[in-house]
Parts: C-alpha cells; sequence; structure tokens
C-alpha cells in the first residue's frame, strides 16, 4: 500500500501533443512518470479529492488527464472494445464537500468512471460526504471515518489473492 499525495508532485497538464500515440506513454519528463508505473503496477486504486466547482480539485485533474496516456495505450495500442466491462483493477473514490446540495456529486461522478475505466479500473465504490468545508470537521462524524476506514479494508479484501 503506498500514498501518493498529488500536492506533493510536479505535474505538468496534458499538453494535448499525442506524444503517448506510439507506445502508451507520456513523453512529459516529470513527476507522472513515476506514477504512470505505480498506476500500472497496482490492483486497487482509492483515490480522494475534495469537490471544486462540482468536479475534482486541479491537482487531481491534472494526474487524470495525463491518464490520457493510458486512454491511448488501452482503446489505440491495445484496441480494447469501448463495450468491455471487465476491468483488470477495483477502485474507491471518496470525495468531500462543504455544501448540502443534492446534486453536489452529480458531476465528479461521471468524471471519476471515466478516468477508472481509462486506468482499466472498476469504480467499485464511491464515499461521498456533504456538508463538510475545513480541515478537522469531519472528526465531529467518526461514523464517515469507519466507514472510510472498512471501505479500505473492504477493497483490500475483494482484490485478487496474489495482489
Ligand atoms: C476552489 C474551491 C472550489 C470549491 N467548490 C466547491 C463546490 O463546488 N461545492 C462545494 O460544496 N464545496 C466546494 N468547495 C469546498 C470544499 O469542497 C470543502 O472545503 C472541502 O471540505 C475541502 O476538502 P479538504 O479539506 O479535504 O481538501 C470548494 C473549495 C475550493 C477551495
Amino acid at each position: 500500500m503506498e500514498e501518493v499525495v498529488l500536492r506533493d508532485l510536479k505535474m505538468s497538464p496534458c499538453l494535448e501533443i499525442y506524444g503517448c500515440k506510439e507506445t502508451g506513454r507520456c513523453v512529459i519528463k516529470d513527476d507522472f512518470q513515476p506514477l504512470y508505473d505505480k498506476l500500472l503496477a497496482c490492483q486497487g486504486v482509492i483515490l480522494a479529492s475534495p469537490i471544486f466547482f462540482y468536479t475534482v480539485s486541479s491537482l487531481t485533474k491534472i494526474m487524470m488527464d495525463r491518464c490520457q496516456s493510458l486512454w491511448v495505450k488501452r482503446y489505440w495500442i491495445e484496441k480494447t472494445p469501448f463495450e468491455k466491462k471487465e476491468f483488470s483493477r477495483k477502485g474507491l473514490f471518496i470525495s468531500v464537500g462543504a455544501t448540502k446540495g443534492k446534486r453536489l456529486f452529480e458531476g465528479v461522478q461521471l468524471t471519476v468512471r471515466y478516468f477508472f475505466d481509462a486506468l482499466d479500473t472498476e469504480l467499485w465504490k464511491c464515499l461521498f460526504y456533504k456538508g463538510l468545508d475545513f480541515e478537522g470537521d469531519v472528526l465531529e462524524h467518526p461514523a464517515y471515518l469507519d466507514d472510510a476506514y472498512k471501505a479500505g479494508a473492504d477493497l483490500v479484501n475483494a482484490l485478487s489473492p496474489e495482489s
């Protein structure tokens, strides 16, 4: 299990130059390169992002866009049919937002589903928590923390035994 804090990485946004077209690997040499290897090597992914303007944070979106190289690998190079619904990995997505609107997590669900798809990852479970604005707010809700801990453990148990 390895934690990657996106804020600590130096990552260019995707420049849409399609340097990944032949090999499925992004040609921009920065901290995305080791992350790409980790994403390909893992069996399970837990992605956590706050809601920023009804989608993921910009740091998360930069990482997602750089994974267009994985989309190219999957659909252009390996020619995976778009209908294929079996995935090699499982993913858990966790998000929080400050407000309590009914549609707070609608946008992010599509974004994450199709990001995970590029990563050959089933969107196994989402955890969404509203009404959390500031650092430490979640401590008022121990049930949320218990849920997240349990979901992480369940994800590990749901992965294939060789992982
Ligand atoms: C740039 C920015 C955009 C935000 N957009 C939304 C939003 O659209 N809806 C919402 O409910 N909260 C929004 N928030 C509030 C954050 O989702 C909220 O503060 C969250 O708890 C941050 O999580 P973190 O402390 O784990 O980073 C926004 C905050 C920032 C800084």
